[in-house]
């Protein structure tokens, strides 16, 4: 294995009625008022607004409201929000949501108390924070990103047509609760959307060196394992909660930096899809599954035998009578098939991209990730988007 350091300093309440048990008592340690973000009006709806302001109000807090964050946050939500935070004098922002409500949340948790350009000096390009940013706390309603227990923060800026994530284990969360019935009101599409961004999370760190044994991949093949079976149960049932929880506890393994330890990683995937976001404002988690597959076809025989390993160890395909390259293929092709199962879109066309868009401006404007098996240029990516296309 290759040399690593590891901490993570969020602390995580996870199950049924955590919220409940542990929001006022835990609020109550960052001082007197508490900066309640949220979307679009999902928890309004399901009943989690009320459950959480009832909690802050029971151990007495003032709460000042930041909603209306949208999936892909903006550079000018993160400031509508810093202002808030510092008119009111925050003492902590909890974010009730998703991965955009969570990331925004952390740029606000920065922007708030630094008083340069947190963009140009935190996103732009990567930063050393050597200041403390506002107490941050989740409240988990959706499963996907794994935000929760990260430092990390996408952030658009619609100006300059740019999508980046940096990771500042500074703006880790304080604490994260994750209630798994919260996430049974998710619709459908949004829940696959979700379950294949915490798949590709997986895939992106599985899919690199080293690839001796290693705990990592261990634990990766047994994450896809799973997020495969608990998206399925899931779709049978909203409201099963062995899947739902387990959903939960996955997104969340994928990203806490565990399964990272050690490994290469590529995330080439990701780049791309943060730019086709920034451009269109697709969803993350399908603009993914239009990708990885094409992705895959253009990289799969330079890491053949991952792939190969892939195709049995998570897809249970039989390797007889195969060639290791018909076998790398064939768990390739299965994922294929595994996107269509759960109703993704398989195409940009269905992705919502128009034939106006630039797809070139789009490769052009795209990161080149160091890659694990293959360094990508502008001009494949180029090609991806059109076969995607
Ligand atoms: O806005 P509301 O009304 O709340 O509705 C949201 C939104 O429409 C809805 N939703 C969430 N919880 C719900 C619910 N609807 C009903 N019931 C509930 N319990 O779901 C929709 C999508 O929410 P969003 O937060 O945008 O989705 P997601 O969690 O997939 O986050 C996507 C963002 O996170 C970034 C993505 O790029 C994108 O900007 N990512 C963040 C990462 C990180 N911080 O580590 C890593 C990821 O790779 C990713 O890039
Ligand atoms: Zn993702």
């Amino acid at each position: 294995m290759n040399n690593f350091i590891f901490e993570n300093a969020t602390k995580v309440y996870f199950g049924k009625g955590c919220v409940k048990e542990y929001l006022a008592c835990l609020s109550g340690h960052y001082g007197q008022t508490v900066m309640l973000a949220y979307g679009g009006g999902s928890v309004k709806k399901n009943g989690v607004y009320e459950e959480v302001t009832a909690c802050l109000q029971k151990a007495g807090q003032t709460i000042v409201e930041f909603s209306g964050i949208g999936a892909n946050p903006t550079y000018e939500k993160v400031m509508e929000g810093a202002r808030l935070a510092r008119e009111n004098k925050v003492d902590l922002i909890l974010a009730v949501g998703g991965g955009s409500v969570m990331d925004c949340c952390k740029a606000v948790s920065m922007a708030a108390v630094y008083d340069g350009d947190v963009w140009k000096d935190f996103w732009a390009s990567p930063g050393v924070i050597d200041f403390e940013p506002l107490p941050l706390g989740a409240i988990v309603t959706a499963a996907g990103t794994g935000s929760e227990m990260n430092g990390g923060a996408v952030i658009t800026n619609e100006k300059l047509k740019i999508k980046t994530g940096r990771d500042y284990p500074k703006c880790n969360a304080r604490f994260a609760l994750m209630d798994p019935t919260y996430t049974y009101s998710v619709p459908k599409k949004q829940m696959v959307s979700g379950g294949f961004d915490i798949l590709s999370h997986i895939m992106e760190t599985y899919f690199s060196e080293p690839d001796e044994d290693n705990v990592s991949d261990d634990i990766s093949e047994a994450l896809m394992r799973g997020v495969i079976r608990d998206l399925r149960a899931a779709i049978q049932n909203p409201e099963d909660y062995t899947a739902r929880s387990n959903l939960m506890w996955e997104s969340t393994m994928a990203e806490n930096r565990i399964i990272k330890l050690g490994k290469r990683m590529d995330f080439e995937c990701h780049q791309m899809e943060h730019q086709l976001g920034a451009y269109t404002n697709c969803n993350h988690g399908a603009g993914l599954a239009v990708l990885h597959p094409v992705y895959y076809r253009h990289i799969y025989r330079d890491g053949l035998e991952k792939f190969q390993k892939f195709a049995v160890n998570v897809w249970g395909i039989s390797p007889e009578d195969k060639t290791g390259e018909e076998l790398a293929r064939a768990g390739v092709e299965t994922l294929a098939d595994f996107i269509k199962e759960i109703g993704l879109p398989t195409t940009l066309r269905e992705l919502g991209v128009n034939e106006s868009t630039d797809l070139k401006a789009i490769a052009d404007s795209c990161n080149l990730a160091p890659g694990s098996y293959k360094k990508m240029t502008c001009e494949e990516i180029l090609k991806i988007f059109q076969e995607c296309y």
